[in-house]
This record gives C-alpha cells, structure tokens and sequence, in this order.
C-alpha cells in the first residue's frame, strides 16, 4: 500500500493504490496511539502544504503537517518561473486573474519569508528579471503573434521585438529567431530554496512534522477527524487539509464525491552550470515553442540554468528518459547554441498536479472538516503566497475569501457555484 504524500518519486508507473474507503470510524475522546488535536492538520509538505501550514499558524492555529519528507515534492524539480502573462492560455481568464493576484504578492511574500525564516534578502533566489518568449519559424511566429494578441486583449503588459532587438537583449540568442514578445512582469524564484525556507518558517511557527506516510482519512460521523498514520498512529485535527499534489486523489478513505480529480503530468528538467567565462550567459528567462513543445531557460544568479520541460501523461512514472533530455537539448539548442558547451549537472522528473480546467482546487469540500489546497497544475510555485492567504482565511472562517470563489472544489459537481470570471473579461479580437 502506497501512501500519499507531495513528495513521491518512485519510478514505478503504478498509480499507488487506494486502501479501502471503508474505514472504521474511531471513537470521540482520541485512543491510545494517538496524539493531542490540532486545529489544522496538512497532508503533504511540498510548497502547498507547507505555505498552507505557516500562514496557518500566524493566524494562530495549532497545525500540524504529515509528510514522510517535508519539503520535498515537485518543487525540488521546478524552475520556478512566475510567468502568469507569457504561460497565458484561452479561456483561462480566471485564472489569470489568480496568478496575476499572487505575483503581485510574490516581493513582500519572499521579503517576509527570509525574514522568518532567517534565509536573508535574495534568500530565495526570487529574481525580478523579466521574460523573453522567442519564435525560430514562422509558425512559432504566428503562435507568438496570437499570445501577444490574447495579453493585449487581457490588459497585460508585453511588447513585440523583432529578432535583432531579442538578440540585442539576449546576445547567445541563435541568428535565425524571428521576433519575440518582451514581457518584464513574469519574474522567477528557486523552488528549492522556497521549500527550504518554508520548512523553517514552519518550525519557527510551532508546526508540529510528522515525518511519515498518511494512510487513511479518519471519518467520524460524516467529518474528517484527521488521519492514520502508516504505524496506526491516529492524527487527530479539527480541519484535514489535503495538500499532497499529484497524489491528493489517493488518499484512502476520502468519499468518492469530494476526492480531488487530480492527476499527474510528468514534467522532465535538466539542470546546468554557467562558469564563471560564460556569464551572464542570460539575463533573463528565454523560452519558446519548438515544434509545438515548450522549452524554457531560467538563469539563477548564482549561476545555474534550468532547462524544462517536457510534459507527458504516464501516470506516476518519473523515469527520466533518453528522449526527454534529448529533446530538451535539442529544443535549447536550437534556442541558444551555445548550451551544448554548459555542464550538465542534474536531469529529474517531477509530477504536476493536473486538474480537469488546469487551475488550483481551494478550500471546504463536502465532507464537513476537509479541505483542498491542490490542482495548481503548472502554477504551483507562481500561486504559493496566494494559496497560503487563501488558504488560512478558509481555515478561520470556513469559507474561502472573493478572489478564489472561483476555485472551490465544489466546482466541477456544481457549477453554479462558480461565480462570473473576475476583474476582465476576454473580448473577441
Ligand atoms: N510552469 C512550467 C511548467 O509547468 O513546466
């Protein structure tokens, strides 16, 4: 049996089985091996999970989190980039508008975690750079040129160049990219160190960490009471917060109508080194679409580039594969010749939480004492300050604040619920 946690890296492609649904329901005062209550309990460390606990707990909740390894998950893969305007999809408006709310937070929110968590200014790597996104052919031109028209229509800020102006601003640049869209707003963290950072702030907050499997929800009298442990250990909260990313629909014991319909999608990393001859290599984020495939640069200051990523559906297989890293480097290559003379330093595979309209599910379900913080697909990293705001005021007053209406897991059984998109609308062109 396979338990569910944010941090699963196991190569094997087999979904990790769900224990039987039909747990027996525990009595009201906690039996020996358990522990003391918590408000809050999270199920999953990752980035989610962890932000959900702090932000938790300055609000003065006791939170505890169960992770077999805080901290880990799909952020040690991660490139980091914030790109809320160059990743813009149609018919995603509302969630452009999630984004859009949580980069904005992103320099007090990074301020403020290197401050409690002692990682100083610049701790997590969060880089105001801006974003090139290039175009090699023309048809990549044509599909720049319809982004450009979709952020203008949006109300967002992003300008056309024509190749010479991208090779202007980025000189390792290939002589045959056709035009680019500038877009300065869409900036980068490093996961890594978020994770870290998060982990600290966390201890620093009184976050209990269970470093273990959770097995099963415990479901008391049509509530979740919190969870079993691997061992038998009962964890028991007031509110369960199911944060465990690409695994949060396998947590045994969570009713078939209120388990999230999340799934994963595999996305592959390389991770290079710029020595110190080549740098500034980029200043910026460099990404296009070759071929139809996505494939970004995010330069670190400290040197590294992070090369992503493939996105595939093969369930919970995080092999990296010959054909991954091949075409990532034939992808950036293709971008920016001179990569092929980098270090190549680490290649992973990481697990997106996809859900069915590609945005974050948020907040109460049905089960009365469970909520959701999973879903964020491809803006895990970019939604972690909102989701933790978003997050903490559903745990203190039961209902998620007006900006993430919109995200209640609720939504995909009841419509209705979801109000009209907010803050614009997209007109046709
Ligand atoms: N947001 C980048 C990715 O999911 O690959």
């Amino acid at each position: 049996m396979r338990p569910c946690t944010s941090s699963d890296t196991s190569p094997s492609d087999t979904p990790p089985p769900r224990t039987s649904p039909s747990c027996t329901p525990p009595a009201d005062a906690p039996p020996a091996g358990s522990r003391a209550p918590t408000d809050v309990l999270v199920v999953g460390g990752g980035i989610i999970g962890l932000v959900t606990a702090w932000r938790a707990a300055q609000r003065g909740l006791s939170v505890a989190v169960v992770d077999p390894a805080p901290g880990g998950g799909a952020a040690q893969v991660a490139a980091g980039m914030l790109a809320a305007v160059t990743e813009l999809h149609h018919g995603e408006q509302t969630l452009l508008a999630l984004n859009l709310a949580s980069a904005r937070r992103y320099p007090a929110f990074a301020a403020e975690l290197a401050e409690a968590s002692g990682c100083g200014p610049g701790g997590l790597g969060y880089r105001a750079c801006g974003t090139l996104a290039v175009a090699l052919d023309s048809d990549d031109r044509a599909h720049l040129r319809e982004l450009h028209a979709l952020q203008r229509r949006s109300g967002l800020e992003s300008e056309w160049l024509s190749g010479r102006e991208c090779r202007r601003l980025e000189p390792m640049l290939a002589p045959g990219v056709r035009g680019g869209l500038r877009v300065d707003g869409d900036h980068q963290v490093d996961p890594r160190r978020l994770a870290a950072a998060l982990l600290v702030a966390c201890e620093r907050a009184g976050v209990a960490l269970h470093r273990a499997w959770a097995e099963r929800l415990s479901v008391v009298r049509d509530r979740a009471r919190g969870v079993v442990l691997a061992d038998g250990t009962e964890l028991h909260a007031g509110q369960t917060v199911l944060a465990a990313g690409s695994l949060s629909g396998r947590l045994a014991g969570v009713p078939d109508d209120v388990l999230p319909p999340v799934r994963p999608v595999k996305g592959q990393v390389l991770r290079l080194s710029v020595p110190k001859p080549y740098a500034p290599f980029l200043s910026r984020t460099v990404r296009a679409v070759v071929r139809g495939s996505h494939v970004y640069l995010v330069p670190r200051e400290n040197g590294e580039l992070v090369v992503g990523a493939t996105s595939e559906e093969l369930g919970w297989d995080t092999t990296v594969t010959a054909g991954g890293v091949y075409e990532l480097l034939r992808d950036a290559h293709e971008l920016v010749p001179g990569i092929t003379e980098l270090p190549l330093t680490e290649t992973r595979a990481g697990l997106r939480p996809g859900s069915p309209d590609n945005a974050p599910l948020l907040g109460p379900t049905r089960l009365p004492g469970l909520q959701l913080a999973t879903g964020h697909y491809r803006n895990g990293v970019l939604l972690t300050p909102l989701t933790g705001e978003v997050m903490a005021h559903s745990l203190v007053t039961g209902e998620l604040p007006d900006e993430a209406l919109a995200f209640t897991p609720r939504r995909f059984a009841e419509p209705s619920l979801v109000p009209p998109t907010q803050s614009f609308t997209e007109q046709p062109a």
